[in-house]
């Protein structure tokens, strides 16, 4: 049975995405800072842990793994955050939190898993429209989200020779609780092209479909935008 690491399953489109997976028959190691909000499946592998912390992160991990077979299939990054910064308010404090998070968590989760994966393997790490063009008061969070496009080109050119395959994915507005709870989706959608935000399940049919080595075997190193026409790069 084919098994799936994804962190930030906690919430939005973490949550989603483990959703999927376990719908669809493997088994999902999940990882989140918080406690599981109510994911039911005996195939839920749960992991309370910090992706920042790259020991103890490892130590939890590998347990989970072993329960899940032992072989990881999919690795989805999708943990993340972001408070709203400007060159004006910005704190070292924010720095740390945003970079170490948003990045040095991706790479802990993914050189983690990596001894775990096979050729025909994929990670698929969570960017940002952000990481391609300015959104206003998040000055940390984008120049944290243009690292994991960067860091997703440089990781596809280093596990290639494993036949591990790395892409990213930058969503645009997405109807997650974080979003809902900002009250401003509504107006977002009418200033998107397609005229809607897209919901966490379709952007998880994304992770899904990069996963997938039969049909995305060739898409390697690449950041797709999921964006309703939103933003052109
Ligand atoms: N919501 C959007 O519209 C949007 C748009 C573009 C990109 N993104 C990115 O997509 C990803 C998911 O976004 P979301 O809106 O679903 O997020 P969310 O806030 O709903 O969920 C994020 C999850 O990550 C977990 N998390 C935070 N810090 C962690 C840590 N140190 N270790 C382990 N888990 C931790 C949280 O507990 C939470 O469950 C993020 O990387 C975000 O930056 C979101």
């Amino acid at each position: 049975m084919n098994t799936a690491v994804i962190t930030g399953t906690g919430s939005g489109m973490g949550r989603a995405t483990a959703e999927l997976y376990l719908d669809r028959g493997w088994n999902v190691v999940a990882v989140d800072i918080s406690e599981n909000p109510g994911l039911q499946s005996e195939k839920l592998h749960w992991v309370t842990a910090d992706v920042r912390n790259r020991d103890s992160l490892e130590a939890a991990l590998a347990p989970a793994i072993t329960a899940a077979g032992g072989q990881i299939d999919a690795v989805a990054n999708i943990a993340g955050v972001f408070p709203p910064t400007t060159l004006e308010t910005f704190t070292e404090a924010d720095f740390r939190f945003i970079f170490d998070v948003n990045v040095l968590g991706v790479l802990n989760v993914t050189a983690a898993c990596v001894p775990y994966m096979k050729a025909g393997s994929a990670v698929v790490n969570f960017a940002s429209v952000d990481g391609f063009t300015v959104s206003r008061g998040q000055l940390l969070y984008g120049a944290s989200k243009s690292a994991v496009i960067m860091i997703t080109k440089s990781l596809a050119l280093e596990l290639a020779h494993k036949g591990i395959r790395v892409n990213g994915i930058a969503p645009g507005w997405v109807a997650t609780p974080g979003n809902a709870a900002t009250g401003r989706m509504e107006e977002a959608a009418k200033s998107i092209p397609i005229g809607r935000v897209a919901q966490p399940s379709e952007i998880a049919e994304w992770v899904w479909l990069l996963s997938d080595s039969t049909k995305a075997g060739f898409v390697d190193g690449e950041t797709i935008v999921i964006s309703g026409a939103d933003v052109m790069r």
